[in-house]
């Protein structure tokens, strides 16, 4: 395994050709730090036009740190994983509070929501800055070049970082491990460093890195159309506060004719969703009624988005 011969191939291979992706046009830090943080755990395909709405709705950090938190959480519904979306905002406030986007790797590492590998990648792409990402494509990459599991791939990382264009290298490896050094079939017949690749040598590309287990949980649920003269009834997300969702059955729920049912999977649970039409006598002081015209309006959990499609094939209760 040589590094500078690994080096100057990845970065010949990165530079006869990547993904044209937006915030690669950018070099604004604070587009770089929101793409960063919408990656982290979103394929990139899903990320890319909630990243042009998400900049347009908000194009300067002081827009972010601005606006209200309904707003925010509008915008990242569907995304997931919301304590991303309020970091971001009280970073945003941490960074208009300071008078400028910070410009060293501690700096933006102390930021709210900011990890490791996110102060890396930011520090890297929007300031040139020697530090390498580690994330769990590069992870992937590094150990199968060292061919073992035990490898250190952080002091690894950083010894193969092309110093040059940290910023550029950074994001070489991250395409070669989503396009190339792929978890499950990696293309090593295409791959340009194949002859400088331990595990390939070793024919163990495949069993690198070692997997968890991953316990599928199913859940099933009902999620209850309950209308009232053009107003429905929605109660507080007990999961992401500030969202509002489909109540679950409550006492003295009178279920009515099913209306739909959907998958849905959250990490390591896989739900199914039936949606019933219910009438009720009370309900609980929680659940409030909404006007189903300002149903776009107000942040929906994506199960509650994904029911409400069957709406319109609801008869209106009286
Ligand atoms: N995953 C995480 N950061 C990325 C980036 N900047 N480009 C492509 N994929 C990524």
């Amino acid at each position: 395994m040589n590094l500078a011969t690994i080096r100057r191939k990845l970065v010949q291979w990165y530079d006869r050709g990547h993904r044209d992706l937006p915030w690669r046009r950018s070099t604004d830090p604070y587009a770089i730090w929101v793409s960063e943080i919408m990656l982290q755990q979103t394929r990139v395909a899903a990320v890319i036009p909630y990243y042009e709405r998400f900049l347009k709705c908000f194009p300067r950090v002081e827009d972010l740190a601005q606006a209200p938190e309904s707003e925010v959480l509008s915008r990242w519904s569907g995304l997931g994983y919301y304590s991303r979306a309020r970091n971001m905002q009280k970073a945003a406030r941490q960074i208009v509070n300071s008078g400028e986007f910070p410009r060293d790797y501690d700096s933006i590492r102390a930021l709210s929501g900011i990890g490791d590998y996110t102060a890396a990648a930011v520090a890297s792409i929007a300031f040139g800055l020697p530090h390498a990402a580690v994330d769990g494509n590069v992870r992937r990459v590094v150990m199968r070049l060292a061919g073992d599991a035990r490898t250190d791939v952080g002091a690894l990382a950083t010894q193969l970082l092309d110093k040059r264009d940290p910023g550029r290298w950074n994001q070489t490896v991250m395409e070669f491990g989503a396009t190339v050094c792929l978890p499950r079939a990696p293309l090593c017949a295409e791959c340009p460093v194949s002859g400088e690749c331990r595990a390939y040598r070793l024919d163990i590309q495949q069993e690198l890195p070692p997997r968890k287990k991953k316990v599928m949980i199913r859940r099933a649920h009902t999620l209850l159309v309950i209308r009232r003269k053009g107003r429905i009834l929605l109660t507080p997300s007990p999961r992401v506060s500030g969202f509002w969702e489909l109540p679950e059955t409550f006492s003295g729920v009178r279920l009515g004719p099913k209306l739909g049912e959907f998958r849905h999977a959250i990490t390591n649970s896989q739900y199914h969703f039936e949606v019933r039409e219910a009438r009720i006598g009370a309900h609980p002081k929680t659940c409030r009624w909404w006007d189903e015209q300002k149903l776009v309006e107000i942040p929906l959990s994506t199960p509650t988005k994904k029911a409400l499609r069957y709406l319109d094939a609801a008869s209106i209760a009286p």
